[in-house]
């Protein structure tokens, strides 16, 4: 028992009267098997143990517990099961004290709940976030919470995900005090000492009864809570068994009530959507698993230059001035200067005015925000990112201008939708320094950022630009080069398939529709009239001389935007938008000229339901997703699943196109390919990588075992 384990575990030693417990599983004390099996032989033995007075729960390191082990999930159960743990800590004849620092969530939080008593130290964050993982809190905390803070709070804690402070956690009655200092051992035994001195024995949250003592207000309130769910959380499985569990609590005795949480608990495991979640959770955090950062550390940055200061430039120097870095803007002359500083100026302004930040944060973001119109001012910036028009030649020029003015070791990075990232670096004599950093629009709220690898790009300048994003609070994702790189590139094929749909007989109201049963936020067009039908008109025009002549080329869109339809900035697009609305309404003229389209191109519509919608949209972007993997651009399916998930609106609890590929199965994917390509074999070219995982039964994830 006092033996660490390698793997991790919990060992226990006594402090005079006090038997401490340390939860020891590096980095962040989950609660894997091992660390389950020695917490309950500690509790068990201190219970005849005559030395011990008290017992006192601390973490190892930096946290006390991040929750249930994350990698054990569907995988077969090892005891013992954390309920029965926590129920034990609950039932020790000694009192139990958790000392919470760092991270306290989900199970973790459920073992603190358990325990009599709980003192945080101020770095504590608790919470309850298995929603964020398609769960319920499954280890007594769908009914001690309530019991704790009553039904709302609990709910609110549960249903959102979001971490307490030390501060709020004590307002709310989750915590009975706050300790100073940063050593939680210290502080651990400091309050253990007192309770002991005070007499205090156990305290059991499964008694507490003020906080739900208004049985029918709690029930109404766990009644609005299920209809904000069926409103808000549309589709999401767990929030409704959230409810479910709560309302246990209110009418069921504890022991009823926990078995109840169980077989709720047990329903969530099983469903695909926390598969999926679970998925996106890793995936996230496999990101930054690239070669570039293991052999390279990133260069300094402690200024950033932008280059233009229209859409994405303006977007990209707010980002990087709520991280606290100073940004030099660079513009074509003094009224493009001033439109851009007022764009970053208008951010601030609004977020004052919805109470996001107050008048001084402004000002103080403001005050690190200069401007310029020559590139002399960037000769100091450690990095500097361009965003000008999307045009290889004024690229190219502005290029040249960086490459005379910025000091020996900056990095210049392009914001390129689409254009070739290595001929932007030959307007250079340092290649080296020179990668493709792709925001997205907004760029101050979007949370992706593809980081493009050119073939000269040195690895210090990937490590710089992942750095970049770190300090941004951005997912970054490598990419390497070709026409849109891993999300764009992608794009273009699904939303070509939704354009074909469009001419063969549905409307791109019906695809919308289908697209968001999906689980999209928002359907293709709705998308395409939000970001401003021009950009895309603009790259089917530079596209059109290189065009494959085999392939279908819909004009439907085309013909909104030579009237000037543009999408919600223009009024009107695939829909209307009058008075300036943001929701759009279907506009029959549109159904007009799309029938007009069909007739020219002699296609006799027909119908399409959601699901063939659906399928082929999935598909399209399933096969294209496998030609960039197969092609080297991205590195594992799990990084194209963070680019369409964090960049794209992807639904989140189907964990990303490539995991919901495995979820169908590959041979289904390839006969849908197989299928379609008998009207169109130029388009429905399956990838080889798909063919060659369908054909030899495997699937996606097994490439990213092997990445
Ligand atoms: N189980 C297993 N591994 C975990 C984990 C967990 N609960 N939490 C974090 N990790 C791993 C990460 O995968 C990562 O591994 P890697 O280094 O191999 O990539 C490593 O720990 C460090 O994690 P982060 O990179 O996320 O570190 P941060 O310092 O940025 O964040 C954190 C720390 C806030 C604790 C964050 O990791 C987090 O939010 N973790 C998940 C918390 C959570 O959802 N808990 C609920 C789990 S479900 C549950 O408890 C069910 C219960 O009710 C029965
Ligand atoms: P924009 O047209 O809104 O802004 C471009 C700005 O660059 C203008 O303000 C212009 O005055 C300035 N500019 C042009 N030449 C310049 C020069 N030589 N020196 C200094 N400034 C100059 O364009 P937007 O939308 O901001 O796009 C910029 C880049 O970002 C493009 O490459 C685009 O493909 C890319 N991008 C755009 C996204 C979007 O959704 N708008 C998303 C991701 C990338």
């Amino acid at each position: 028992m006092t033996d660490k384990s390698p793997a991790g575990g919990a060992h226990a030693r006594r402090d005079e009267d006090i038997l401490v417990i340390t939860l020891d599983h590096p980095p962040v004390n989950a609660l894997s098997a091992d660390v389950r099996r020695d917490l309950a032989a500690a509790i068990d033995a201190a219970q005849s143990d005559p030395q011990t007075r008290a017992i006192l729960m601390v973490g190892a390191g930096k946290n006390f517990i991040a929750g249930a082990d994350i990698r054990e999930f569907g995988k077969p159960p090892k005891p013992p099961a954390l309920p029965d743990v926590c129920n034990q800590i609950e039932a020790s004849s000694k009192p139990v004290v958790a000392v919470l620092h760092g991270a306290a969530l989900g199970g973790g939080l459920e073992v603190a709940l358990a325990a009599h008593y709980r003192v945080a130290l101020a770095s504590a964050k608790l919470g309850l976030p298995e929603v964020n993982l398609g769960l319920l809190p499954g280890a007594g905390g769908t009914q001690r919470t309530p019991r704790l803070i009553g039904a709302r709070a609990a709910l609110d804690l549960m249903l959102s995900g979001k971490h307490l402070s030390a501060d709020a956690a004590l307002k709310a009655g989750l915590v009975d005090a706050i300790a100073e200092g940063d050593d939680a051992l210290t502080a651990g035994l400091a309050y253990t000492r007192q309770l002991l001195a005070q007499g205090a024995g156990p305290r059991r949250s499964r008694d507490a009864t003020a906080a739900l003592a208004d049985k029918a207000a709690a029930l109404a309130e766990a009644a609005a809570a299920g209809a904000q769910v069926a409103k808000t959380l549309r589709g999401l499985y767990s929030p409704a068994k959230i409810v479910e569990a709560v309302r246990a609590a209110i009418e069921q005795p504890f022991d009823e009530g926990l078995r109840t949480e169980r077989a709720l608990f047990l329903q969530c495991l099983d469903s695909p959507q926390r598969a999926g979640l679970v998925h996106a959770f890793f995936a996230e955090r496999e990101t930054t698993k690239i070669p570039e950062l293991k052999e390279a550390r990133p260069r300094r940055l402690e200024k950033i230059g932008v280059v233009g200061g229209g859409t994405m430039g303006a977007g990209i120097a707010v980002s990087v001035l709520d991280a606290g870095l100073p940004v030099v803007m660079v513009e074509q002359d003094d009224a493009a200067l001033e439109r851009g500083r007022a764009r970053v100026a208008q951010v601030y302004d609004l977020l004052v005015k919805k109470g996001r930040i107050t008048v001084d944060e402004r000002d103080g973001r403001m005050a690190r925000f200069t401007g310029a119109t020559t590139y002399d001012a960037l000769d100091d910036a450690d990095l500097i990112i361009e965003a000008v028009f999307e045009d290889m030649d004024v690229k190219l020029a502005v290029f040249a201008q960086l490459d005379r003015v910025a000091k020996p070791g900056a990095v210049l990075a392009t914001n390129t939708s689409y254009l070739d990232v290595n001929r932007i670096a030959s307007a250079t004599r340092g290649p080296a320094d020179v990668l493709g950093l792709h925001f997205f629009s907004p760029a101050n709220i979007m949370k992706l950022l593809e980081v493009v690898v050119g073939n000269h790009t040195a690895p210090e300048t990937v490590a710089t630009g992942f750095e970049l994003a770190r300090r941004l609070r951005k997912t970054a994702v490598r990419a390497g080069v070709c026409d849109g790189f891993i999300g764009n590139r992608i794009l273009a094929v699904h939303r070509q398939a939704a354009d074909m749909m469009m001419e063969d007989g549905a409307s791109p109201y019906d695809i919308d529709a289908a697209v968001r049963e999906f689980g999209y936020p928002m359907g293709p067009y709705q998308m395409a009239d939000l970001a401003g039908g021009d950009i895309g008109w603009a790259t089917r025009k530079r596209r059109a001389a290189t065009r494959d002549p085999a392939l279908r080329y819909v004009q439907i869109p085309d013909r909104l935007c030579e009237r000037g339809w543009f999408g919600q900035k223009t009024g009107r697009g695939f829909y209307l938008y009058p008075d300036g609305a943001r929701q759009g309404t279907p506009d029959p003229e549109v159904l007009a000229i799309i029938d007009a389209e069909r007739q020219r191109a002699g296609v006799a519509p027909r119908p399409f339901t959601h699901e063939d919608i659906q399928r082929r949209y999935l598909a399209a972007m399933i096969n294209e997703a496998a030609n960039v993997l197969h092609e080297g651009i991205a590195l594992r399916p799990s990084d194209v699943d963070v680019v369409f998930l964090s960049g794209y609106g992807f639904p989140r609890y189907r964990g990303g196109p490539m995991h919901y590929a495995d979820s169908v199965g590959l041979d289904r994917v390839l006969a849908d390919i197989r299928g379609y390509a008998k009207e169109d074999a130029a388009f429905w070219k399956p990838s080889p990588l798909l063919v060659q995982l369908a054909e030899s039964g495997r699937d996606f994830a097994s490439l990213n075992q092997a990445a």
